[in-house]
Formats: C-alpha cells, structure tokens, sequence
C-alpha cells in the first residue's frame, strides 16, 4: 500500500534517532502501520555535519518551514525545539496548511498548544505530542485513552530526567553538580539551554501538558510555581537521606472543582523531600515517573525513560504511526474548543 511520507526538521539527539528507528524497524513499523513509512525531506542547520546516518535519498531543506509546503509530504516532525522561532512557525504553516505535525516540542506546547490545537482541528490537521512529555514513556497515551473514563483532580511526577539524573548521581556517589550536568549533556539528556533542567522549566512546561490533558484545561505554563535544583549541595542530599528522605524534582497539579466544573488550578515545580516508601522517592537516573489518580482507575503509576535519543525517537514513531493508520485524537483528549479556562490558584482570574 502507499507509503506514509514524513518530513523531519531537526537532526540532533531526537530527529537523527528517529531516522535511526524508521531506518532499522522498516519492516515492523510497515506491518504495524499497515503501510511503509518513509522519510522524503529534512532539515537542519548544517548540511555537511555527520550526524553518523544516511541522508542522501532524502530531499534536503534549508529553511525548516519548507516542509510545511512540499509536496508529496503527509507529515512534518518537529523535532528543532525553542518555543518560538522556526518551530512555531513550521507548526503554524504546517497545521495552517493542513499538514499534520509530530512534535517533541514541550515548550511550544506548553506555552502555544491551545492556539496549535485550534489550527489542527481548524483544517483537519492531526497534531500529537507524546515525545513531548517523558520521551518514549507513554504517558500521554495513558491520560488521553487509557484513562479516558476517569475524573482525574491530581497528577504528579518526575518530569526531567536531568536533573533526576544530577540528584541520584549526588545521592549515590556525592559528586559534583557541573560534572554530572556534563555527563548528562554528553549523554543527550539535557536541552539545548541546560537551565531549563536544573531551573525547573522544562519539567513546568511539562506539567502544564499534563495538567491540560488529566483536566481538560487549556495550558496554563505561565502560572505553574517553579524553583529548579540549583541550589541543592550533595550535602543537603546526605542529611536528608540520613534522616530516611530522597530529595526529588517534583512537578505536582491539582484541580479543584464546582461540580464537575474546573474551579481552580495549582500547579508547582519544586525540590521536594520524599520519605523511602513514597513511589517517586526511588525513581532514579534519567528516569521518569508519573501518579495520575483516577476516579474509577485508582492510582495510575507509569514510569520510564524521561530523555535521550531511543526514548524520544519511539514517542515520535508511535505518533507518526498513529497518524499513518488514520487515527484522529484530538491533541488535548477534548476538542481545542471545549478546554476550560480555569482560575489559578495563586494568580487569581485570568
Ligand atoms: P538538538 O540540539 O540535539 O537538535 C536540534 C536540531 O535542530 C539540530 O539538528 C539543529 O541543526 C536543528 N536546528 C536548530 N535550529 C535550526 C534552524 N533554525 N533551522 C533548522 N534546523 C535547526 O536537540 P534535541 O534533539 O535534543 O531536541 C529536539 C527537541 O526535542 C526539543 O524540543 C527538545 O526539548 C525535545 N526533546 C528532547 C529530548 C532529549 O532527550 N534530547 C527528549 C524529549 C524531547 P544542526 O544539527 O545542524 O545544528
Ligand atoms: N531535557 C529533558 C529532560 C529531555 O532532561 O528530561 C526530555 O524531555
């Protein structure tokens, strides 16, 4: 059957990893799909940079925002980062286009999901973002379908793998804060501006995609609370764990309602202290983890890898492959029109 044909703008840590993926699981992705799924067009910076794949059969583009008018091109992927700049406006031309977008972009989802979303639905575009939120851990999957039938009021999680990352290695070994960072840079973990880790930031845009898919509200980044891991000393880490704690980046929302109306959001993104038996208080490495609490459902537990390149490449793949079978989701679990404003709990109304 015809070929699902992609363009790939960004070939760093995540865009390369998925033209790894689609290159080496062809045949698997082919009979899942029920069709091929083949790379036509990228773009990035540097054309001559070896980025250790091949990528001569692929049309090349200077300018990201080509892929959004080229034609033979069924999707774009989205995977450059930066809020602002040629991201949004290869996913506004795209989506605007009727183009559909994979993105792992959690900065721009966070900050213009909602204005994103009504572009997609405007011109039945598709717009999916699992890579987004814990790389290639399924959470967004699990909130949007799994959970679909629950009234959920409370999420909370470990959303960077960076700094989850610089504490456990502090934790186990005692070592220096900058060089973990490092490692963590080398290893393709960290962002392009490694302050949105250790700063709380990407873990906030984080949770506001959450907070929007377990509520039904639009996201609302600009309000989360947020203090990062900056300031943290190993020995802060040893004194609390001489006192039976695990100290944790943790991003937590909580909806409060009228009924079954949206009332009021809190969201925060803080260093907590966790005592050993809590679920997020052995969570280690570059993992990540998130509770989701269910009406019906209970506690929901889901954990994995939170960053780097196979993570991040099998949440793009499994959002391509979804659009490839024809499968329509709206980005947000409810149409973009139908997401509730909400009062913020510390900023009053909007
Ligand atoms: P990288 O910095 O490794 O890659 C970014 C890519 O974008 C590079 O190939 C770069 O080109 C290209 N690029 C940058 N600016 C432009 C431009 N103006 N025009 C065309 N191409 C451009 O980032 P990552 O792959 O790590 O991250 C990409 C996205 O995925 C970000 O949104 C990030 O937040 C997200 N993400 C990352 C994860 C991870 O573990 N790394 C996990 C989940 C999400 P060149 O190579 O030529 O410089
Ligand atoms: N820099 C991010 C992290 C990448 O460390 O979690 C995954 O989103």
């Amino acid at each position: 059957s015809e070929a699902f044909r992609l363009g790939i703008a960004g070939l760093g840590t995540v865009g390369a990893g998925v033209v790894r993926l689609l290159t080496e699981h062809a045949a698997l992705i082919e009979t899942r799909a029920g069709r091929p799924i083949e790379v036509v067009a990228v773009s990035a910076r540097e054309r001559t940079k070896d980025r250790g794949i091949d990528l001569s059969s692929y049309h090349w583009c200077n300018d990201p925002v080509e892929l959004a008018h080229l034609d033979g091109i069924d999707a774009v992927a989205e995977v450059i980062g930066g809020s602002d700049g040629p991201a949004l406006d290869l996913a506004r031309e795209s989506l605007g286009h009727g183009r559909s977008l994979v993105t792992a972009n959690k900065a721009m989802i966070a900050q213009h999901g909602l204005d994103l979303a009504q572009r997609a639905e405007a011109n039945s575009a598709g717009l999916l973002f699992e890579a987004a939120v814990c790389a290639g851990t399924p959470i967004l999957q699990t909130l949007r379908e799994g959970m679909v039938g629950n009234r959920i009021d409370r999420i909370e999680g470990i959303l960077n793998g960076t700094s989850n990352y610089i504490l456990s290695a502090m934790e186990r070994q005692g070592e220096d804060f900058g060089e973990v960072l490092a490692e963590a840079q080398r290893l393709g973990y960290a962002e392009a501006d490694p302050a949105l880790d250790v700063d709380g930031g990407d873990a906030a845009h984080k949770l506001a995609i959450l907070a929007a898919l377990a509520f039904g509200v639009e996201p609302r980044f600009c309000e989360v609370e947020i203090e990062g891991i900056r300031d943290i000393r190993a020995a802060d880490i040893m004194q609390a764990e001489r006192l039976g704690y695990s100290v944790r980046l943790v991003a937590m929302a909580d909806m409060e309602r009228q009924g079954d109306s949206p009332a009021r959001l809190l969201q925060r993104v803080r260093p907590c202290l966790l005592p050993a038996h809590h679920p997020l208080a052995s969570i280690d490495g570059p993992t990540n983890a998130v509770l989701a609490h269910g009406d019906y459902a209970g506690p929901i537990l889901i954990q994995g890898a939170g960053a780097g390149s196979e993570s991040t490449a099998s949440a793009i793949v499994s959002d391509v492959v979804a659009l490839a079978r024809g499968e329509t989701r709206p980005a947000f679990a409810v149409p973009a029109t139908s997401l509730a404003g909400v009062k913020c709990a510390d900023s009053g109304e909007r």
